[in-house]
């Protein structure tokens, strides 16, 4: 019989037997997920404690402690006793005003169990950990509430542990490179057990290859960004390693307080990993009163010259941000059914060292060759629309001075979207790019543009944890290695493989602003002169320019090129076509660091879009087309690379094609050592 049940019917005397003879609170605890795959079990272990992973019944991550070290008081981590527990669960599905998926369902059990340190020496600290189950990984998040002995605090430390039952094979960046404290790095791969220092999504294959593991994090918010650090050779253990502030101390707080969910992604195969919502589910609902004028668009932008030395942010004779100049661009973005026309070096502050004299940016002062209120009319009459760069240099104080005239500005002209910039460091007053200092920096630039309705695109952001659900206006980042090393070969540009292992782990977080579509693949026709083949150039073939619209999702997209390399080029219709929303997305074929086939559904129209890149090796996928709608005739207009195409010798050729075909056909996409394949599916006429 149900021991509840057993208790509640039986006599009092019984029922007061039941309560003294059961423990008064189980120091084990127990939660799985609705499907019953992913479980959970929370205990504490002589004085500790812990939660461990499995899936399926085998261990995924081992038992691991959880905890903080503060300053000036002991570590809260040890003597522990659970006090309680409480269950919920939730079943509901949300829609996103735009994305990668139009509808996603939030189904999962929670868990949330209450521990009080009980040493002897007193203290009596209390905490919660609140657990999230869900089919597709789970959440957990800290929660202090207000007390005596734990008011006013500082971490040193978050003791949550990593400690993975395996080996897995990860794809990582470092986080801990000093004049680095960015994303912008190659990735490597490598057993986990040798990584020292790791940046978050950080994406794992189990040793058997029977399941995807990523660890990152959600809805942070007033809190330090979570990085992760090994402990050395052999040790499969990873532990939380806070981004400092310049103190060393890494989170100021006081109790009541929350911490930002920590995600541990599952799936069973490469394809099932993205879209990623679990971040998405764990982050608060829209606060936006209203989401209607936050318009995904493509743009293009005053952008690519000054990374091929072409053009200059600052003011002199190769300035780029003149008025006949943007008049150019905007006339070429209408005639093109492009939405946006960014520009960088209009406002006054770049010339010299704009990284050294950070606080003499102005974000509203234009340079006097930049007609800043005729361009916006001049846009507006065009129906295109002005993106303002913000590059701070990590200026936080002078940027945030200026954020409310800045943006009742750019309002003021029409102009919805920004583009800002960190480049430096680390930010004012020496605290880390991804400090509690920058992340509340970052919110208060969202929270500021949406009450302003301003789009925002960050570069050298904090990395994505979700915030687009809260703020649908915080809209694409940066927040890796994009385009841009192409132009300027730093080690050598970007490898083939690339953008297949981006796939699985940075946009695992979110939208990439990649900045993808240059066709001048060998950078000459900006020079105007040929290259020498150690110059910086274009990793990839054309036909790969065109597939990355599809695997790189950004609802702001770029067409990074300059607008004559566009000029006389039949594939360019492609870009003019693609779409920038999504209803749907399947993942058909990948690999990691390999491959990626993908197929996204326009939002709100019948057309589909395939993507298809490959690394340095060239492959030939057979797709079948059966996520059409069945007896239906479509129309597939197909950029695929030419004969002998290869992205080192011969990335130019594209064959475009049209074929006839129902959700029945299968299509043979092959494609060039580090090439690709994009492929417009619509109705027949
Ligand atoms: C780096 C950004 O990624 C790039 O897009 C921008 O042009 C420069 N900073 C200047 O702000
Ligand atoms: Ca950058």
């Amino acid at each position: 019989m149900n021991p509840y049940l057993h208790c509640r019917i039986a006599a009092i005397a019984l029922a007061l037997a039941c309560v003294a003879t059961a423990p008064a609170i189980a120091q084990d605890q127990r939660l799985a997920s609705p499907d019953g795959r992913n479980v959970i079990t929370v205990s504490v272990r002589e004085g500790r404690l812990t939660y461990a992973l499995q899936r399926d019944r085998r261990n995924i991550i081992m038992p691991s402690e959880l905890g903080f070290a503060f300053r000036g008081a002991r570590p809260l981590l040890d003597s522990l006793r659970i006090t309680g527990s409480s269950r919920a669960t939730a079943d509901t599905t949300w829609t996103q005003p735009w994305g990668e998926v139009t509808r996603i369902r939030d189904h999962h059990n929670e868990l949330r169990v209450s521990v009080v340190e009980a040493s002897a020496s007193g203290g009596g600290r209390r905490f919660d950990v609140v657990f999230r189950a869900f089919n597709d990984g789970i959440g957990f998040r800290y929660e202090l509430p207000s007390q005596p002995n734990l008011g006013d605090f500082e971490i040193m430390d978050e003791l949550t542990q990593f400690s993975m039952a395996d080996d897995s094979r990860a794809w990582w960046i470092p986080s801990n490179r000093p004049r680095l404290d960015r994303s912008e790095m190659l990735y490597s791969s490598s057993p986990l057990s040798v990584i020292d220092s790791v940046q978050t999504p950080l994406t794992m294959e189990s040793r058997d290859r029977r399941t995807y593991i990523v660890i990152h994090e959600a809805n942070l918010v007033d809190y330090a960004r979570m990085n992760l650090a090994g402990r050395g050779m052999e040790s499969r253990t990873l532990r939380a390693a806070l981004a400092p502030l310049a103190s060393g101390v890494k989170v100021r707080g006081r109790t009541p307080f929350v911490t930002p969910w920590r995600t541990v992604q599952l799936a069973d195969r490469a394809e099932d990993l993205s879209p990623a919502v679990l971040g998405l589910n764990l982050n608060p609902p829209n606060v936006l009163p209203s989401t209607d004028w936050i318009k995904p668009m493509k743009y293009v932008g005053i952008w690519w010259g000054m990374h091929i030395n072409t053009m200059t942010w600052s003011s002199g004779p190769k300035h780029g941000a003149t008025t006949a100049n943007t008049r150019r661009y905007i006339d070429f973005a209408a005639a093109n059914g492009i939405g946006g026309v960014l520009v960088e070096g209009w406002n006054v502050g770049w010339d010299g060292d704009w990284i050294a004299n950070r606080n003499a940016f102005t974000f509203t002062q234009p340079y006097p060759d930049y007609d800043l209120k005729g361009l916006a009319a001049y846009a507006k009459q065009k129906g295109v629309k002005l993106i303002a760069h913000n590059e701070t240099s990590g200026g936080i104080a002078n940027y945030e001075r200026q954020l409310d005239s800045a943006y009742a500005l750019y309002r003021s002209l029409g102009i919805d979207a920004i583009k800002t910039g960190y480049v430096t460091d680390t930010v004012d007053g020496g605290h880390s790019h991804h400090s509690q200092f920058a992340v509340n920096h970052f919110r208060k630039v969202i929270e500021t543009a949406a009450k302003y309705g301003i789009m925002v695109d960050a570069h050298e952001p904090i990395h994505d944890t979700g915030e687009r659900r809260t703020y649908p206006n915080m809209m694409s980042r940066e927040g890796a290695r994009g385009q841009e090393y192409n132009a300027w070969g730093s080690e050598g540009g970007n490898p083939p493989e690339h953008e297949t292992i981006l796939f699985f782990t940075r946009l695992l977080a979110g939208p990439m602003d990649f900045t993808p579509g240059i066709f001048d693949i060998l950078i000459e026709r900006g020079t105007g002169r040929p290259r020498r083949p150690e110059e910086p150039r274009i990793r990839t073939t054309l036909a790969k320019q065109l597939a990355l619209y599809l695997v790189i999702y950004s609802p702001l997209q770029m067409a990074a090129d300059l607008p004559e390399n566009y000029e006389k080029q039949p594939a360019f219709q492609f870009i003019r076509d693609v779409a920038v929303d999504w209803d749907t997305t399947r993942v058909l074929q990948a690999s990691i660091g390999d491959y990626v086939v993908v197929a996204r559904k326009e939002r709100g129209k019948p057309n589909w879009f395939v993507g298809a890149i490959t690394d340095e090796v060239g492959r030939t996928f057979d797709v079948p087309l059966s996520f059409l709608p069945p007896g239906r005739p479509y129309v597939a207009e197909i950029y695929a690379d030419g004969p002998g195409a290869h992205w080192l010798t011969n990335p130019l050729p594209v064959t475009i094609s049209k074929q006839r075909v129902t959700a029945a056909s299968r299509l043979r996409l092959r494609l060039a050592p580090g090439g690709g394949q994009a492929i417009r599916i619509a109705p027949a006429p």
